[in-house]
């Protein structure tokens, strides 16, 4: 679990970025997009913010969707574009150099699902409010968010031993890249104050990682 600490320095190197990532984090990386990629519908349009290199967005074009993915780093950017060439996802995978703000130039009701994983724990309070509301518009009626992200304990307890343990490698992370990264406090609560409907929310590693399904209800069905 503090692998995740890590990943602003994997991240420095994009190429490298999702071997090193499964190594630190002894294969649960992988294991989380796969969990991802299984709740995606088959055959959906699927927006991917923060894509890195698009390992998980290789997945879910496996499931017959169509992905448009979108990172702030042009580097990842290039890493993904390179996978798109390489895993011959041309036509199935689209990737664009932008940060979350650029999301409110996608179509309202654009998209059967939206994923994120370990990029809202990169994202400033505005940063994740503004993607949030957008999610939330560019989905069809009966869509889905999936979040999967690092997210603050529950009990006090495990709040204080996960920021302990967390905070030598935090400073290390600082020294080296000069930013870090933030587990979530309220994932889901913010989730709702974005008018989505959480229908599940898996926590594993100590309470420390979560796996957040939510919905677009129909308003003329409610
Ligand atoms: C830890 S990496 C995760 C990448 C990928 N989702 C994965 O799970 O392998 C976080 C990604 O979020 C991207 N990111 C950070 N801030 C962003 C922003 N404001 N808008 C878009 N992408 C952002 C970073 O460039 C990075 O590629």
């Amino acid at each position: 679990m503090l692998s995740y600490v890590f990943m602003k320095i994997l991240e420095m190197r994009p190429r490298s970025y999702d071997r090193r990532m499964e190594k630190v984090s002894r294969g649960r990386t992988r294991k989380i997009k796969e969990a991802v990629a299984e709740l995606v519908p088959e055959r959906g349009n699927v927006l991917e913010i923060g894509c890195g290199t698009g390992e998980l967005a290789g997945l879910i074009v496996q499931r017959g969707c169509i992905v448009e993915g979108f990172d702030l780093s042009p580097s990842m950017v290039r890493a993904a574009a390179e996978r798109r060439e390489k895993e011959n996802l041309r036509d199935k995978f689209s990737v664009k150099c932008m940060g979350v703000e650029g999301m409110d130039d996608f179509p309202d009701e654009n998209f059967d699902v939206v994923v994120a994983t370990l990029a809202f724990s990169e994202l400033n309070d505005n940063e994740r409010r503004f993607a949030l509301k957008h999610a939330a518009r560019v989905l069809r009626p009966g869509g889905r968010l999936i979040i999967a992200d690092e997210v603050v304990p529950r009990s006090p307890m495990r709040r204080l031993v996960h920021s302990m343990a967390r905070f030598p490698l935090l400073a290390l992370t600082y020294l080296v890249t000069g930013t870090s990264t933030r587990p979530l406090k309220d994932l889901s609560g913010e989730i709702e104050k974005a008018e989505l409907t959480i229908q599940k929310e898996n926590r594993s590693q100590g309470d420390s990682f979560a796996l957040v399904v939510a919905i677009k209800k129909d308003k003329d069905r409610t």
